[in-house]
C-alpha cells in the first residue's frame, strides 16, 4: 500500500513541477507566476480540488512521444472565490509555452461543461503561445471545440479571462467571446496576428506591446476591460469582480450583509450641480455617495469616459450603474460610449442584475467621424439593449436629458420602472440655445431678443417639471435623498416579472 501511495505522491511532484524549475524561474524572471501560482491567488486557501493531473497528449510526430508531461500544459479544476463555487482553467507556459493540444483543450472543455451544469462561473487564466504547432489540425479542432463552449455558456455563467501572457492568432477569440477580459500590463498581451506578420504584410513597425498590450486594449480596441501592473493585483481584481456577480442567469445577485444605511442622506448632492450648466462635475461622486461603503467597481474605465459603467451594492445586493459622466465630451453619446454601454446593459440583464441610470446627456456626438463611423448603428445598440432589457430599471436624471440620448437613456417609454429627476433636470428635444437659434432664426441679428426668446425657452422648458406633468418623470426628488429613494425603488422591484416575446433570437443591430 506504501508503495502506491508513494508512486501517487511522487506523481503528483512530478505533475506540479510542470515543464521544470529552469522554466519556472524563467516564468518568475519574467515577473509572472506560474499557472499554480495564479490559481492558489485565485481561489481560497485549501479550496482547490484539481483534475486531470495526469491527463498527457496523445501526439507522436516531432518525437512528442517521448516528450508526456503530466497535466498537459493547462491546470484545471474547482475551488471557491469567498466561499462561492467557481471553476478555473490556468495555461503552464512552462509546459509547450502553454500551447493547446486536443487533450489540453478536453481540459477546458471538462471544466466548462461542468460550469454549465452547476451554474458557476469560469476563470480562464491564459497564458499561451496558441495551438500546439506539433499536433496540427487536432489542436484547431481544440480551439474550435473551447469557443463553441464559450458561445453556449455566454449568458448562463459569467466567463471571465484573465490574460496573463501571450495570447495569439484564432486563441485570442475565446477571451474575447467571454464577459471580461482583465490583463496585465507589460506582460500579455493578444493579437490576430503578431507584429513579424503585421510588417511582412503591411509594412507597420510595431512592438508587441503597442499592438496588442494591456494599454492598448484597455484604451484603443476596447477588447479588454481593465489592465493591472502584476499578477497579484490582476487575480485580486478578478476576485473582486466576482463578488459582484451572479453564479448563473438562474441563481440572482448575490447578497451580502451591509453596514451602511440604505436611507443615508447625503447633502451635499444638493450642490453637486454647478449654477451654470455648462461647467461639468464629477458623475462618479454621486455613484459613490449612493453606493453601499463607496464601492464601485467600474468596468473599461479607461475607454469612453463620457459614459461610466460599473457595479455597486445597494442593501447588499448588485446594482448594474450606467451614467454620463460630463466631465468627458460633457457626456455625450458617441460611437465608444454607445457600444460600452450597450454590451454592460445585456450582460446585467442576461443575469439578472438590476440598473441604475444616472443620465445627464446633452445628445449624440455630431459630426463627420460620428456619421460615417455608424453612429446610427452603433447608438441603436445602447437602444436596443435598454429596451429589451427586463431587468428592474430606475432612472435619474440629474441634468440634461436632451433629444434621442433623452429616449435612450432607460427612459420611462423604454419600460423604465421608476424615473427620477432631481430639480436641476432639463428635459427637452434640445438646449435653449439650439432650440432658439432653429426657432427664431429671422431674429439672429438681434441678441437682446435672441437672449429673450433662451430666456423664455429655459423657463419653459429647462425643468423636469414638463415630463412631470405627463407621468415621463415619477417623481421630482431632492439630491440628497438619492441613496434611499433609489433603494426603495430597487426593493420594491426586487419580485418584479416581465417577459419579451418569445423569439429565437433577436437582431439587435451589430
Ligand atoms: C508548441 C510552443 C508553442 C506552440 C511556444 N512553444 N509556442 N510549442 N506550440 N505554439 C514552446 C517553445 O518551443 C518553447 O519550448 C517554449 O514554448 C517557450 O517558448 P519561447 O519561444 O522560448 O518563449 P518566448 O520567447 O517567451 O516566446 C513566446 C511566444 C513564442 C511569443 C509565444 O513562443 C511564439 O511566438 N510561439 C509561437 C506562437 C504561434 O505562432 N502560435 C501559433 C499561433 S496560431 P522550450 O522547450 O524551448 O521551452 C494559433 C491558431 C489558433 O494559435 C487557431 C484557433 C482557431
Amino acid at each position: 500500500m506504501n508503495d502506491i501511495l508513494n508512486e501517487l505522491e511522487s506523481r503528483r511532484a512530478a505533475a506540479r513541477l510542470g515543464g521544470g524549475q529552469a522554466r519556472i524561474d524563467a516564468q518568475h524572471a519574467r515577473g509572472k507566476l506560474t499557472a499554480r501560482e495564479r490559481i492558489e491567488l485565485l481561489l481560497d486557501e485549501g479550496s482547490f480540488e484539481e483534475w486531470d493531473m495526469f491527463v498527457t497528449h496523445r501526439a507522436t510526430e516531432f518525437g512528442m512521444e517521448r516528450d508526456r508531461p503530466a497535466g498537459d500544459g493547462v491546470v484545471t479544476g474547482w475551488g471557491t472565490v469567498n466561499g462561492r463555487l467557481t471553476y478555473v482553467f490556468s495555461q503552464d507556459f512552462t509546459v509547450f509555452g502553454g500551447s493547446l493540444s486536443e487533450t489540453h483543450a478536453q481540459k477546458i472543455c471538462k471544466i466548462m461543461d461542468m460550469a454549465m451544469r452547476n451554474g458557476a462561473p469560469v476563470v480562464g487564466i491564459n497564458d499561451s503561445g496558441g495551438a500546439r504547432i506539433q499536433e496540427g489540425v487536432a489542436s484547431l479542432a481544440g480551439y474550435a471545440e473551447v469557443f463553441q463552449r464559450n458561445v453556449l455558456a455566454s449568458g448562463v455563467v459569467p466567463q471571465i479571462s484573465l490574460v496573463m501572457g501571450p495570447c495569439a492568432g484564432g486563441a485570442v477569440y475565446s477571451p474575447a467571446m467571454t464577459d471580461f477580459i482583465l490583463m496585465v500590463k507589460d506582460t500579455s498581451y493578444m493579437f490576430v496576428t503578431g507584429p513579424e506578420v503585421v510588417r511582412t504584410v503591411t509594412n507597420e513597425v510595431v512592438t508587441a506591446e503597442e499592438l496588442g498590450g494591456a494599454l492598448t486594449h484597455t484604451r484603443r480596441s476596447s477588447v479588454a476591460d481593465a489592465a493591472f501592473d502584476n499578477d497579484v493585483e490582476c487575480i485580486a481584481e478578478a476576485r473582486r469582480l466576482l463578488d459582484f456577480l451572479p453564479l448563473s442567469n438562474r441563481s440572482g445577485v448575490p447578497r451580502r450583509p451591509f453596514f451602511d444605511d440604505p436611507a443615508r442622506e447625503e447633502p451635499s448632492l444638493d450642490t453637486l450641480i454647478p449654477e451654470n450648466a455648462g461647467t461639468p462635475y464629477d458623475m462618479r461622486e454621486l455613484i459613490l455617495k449612493v453606493a453601499d461603503e463607496g464601492d464601485l467597481y467600474e468596468i473599461q474605465a479607461e475607454f469612453a469616459k463620457n459614459i461610466l459603467t460599473g457595479f455597486i451594492r445597494l442593501e447588499g445586493s448588485t446594482i448594474g450603474v450606467v451614467a454620463n459622466q460630463p466631465t468627458h465630451l460633457a457626456g455625450c453619446l458617441d460611437i465608444d460610449a454607445s457600444r460600452k454601454a450597450a454590451r454592460f446593459v445585456r450582460f446585467c440583464d442576461a443575469f439578472e442584475i438590476p440598473l441604475l441610470t444616472f443620465v445627464d446627456v446633452p445628445g449624440f456626438l455630431p459630426g463627420t467621424a460620428q456619421e460615417y463611423g455608424g453612429i446610427i448603428k452603433h447608438g441603436a445598440k445602447l437602444l436596443f439593449a435598454y429596451a429589451e432589457a427586463t431587468v428592474p430599471k430606475v432612472t435619474v436624471i440629474t441634468r440634461k436629458a436632451y433629444g434621442g440620448a433623452y429616449d435612450v437613456m432607460a427612459s420611462k417609454h423604454l419600460r423604465g420602472d421608476l424615473n427620477y429627476a432631481w430639480p436641476t433636470a432639463e428635459i427637452a428635444v434640445m438646449g435653449a440655445k439650439g432650440a432658439v437659434e432653429i426657432l427664431h432664426r429671422a431674429e439672429r441679428g438681434d441678441p437682446e431678443r435672441i437672449a429673450q426668446r433662451t430666456a423664455d425657452y429655459e423657463a419653459r422648458f429647462a425643468n423636469p417639471f414638463v415630463a412631470a406633468e405627463r407621468g415621463f418623470i415619477d417623481e421630482v426628488i431632492r439630491p440628497r435623498n438619492t441613496r434611499r429613494r433609489v433603494a426603495r425603488a430597487f426593493a420594491m422591484l426586487r419580485h418584479k416579472k416581465l417577459e419579451n416575446p418569445w423569439k429565437k433570437h433577436d437582431n439587435i443591430p451589430l
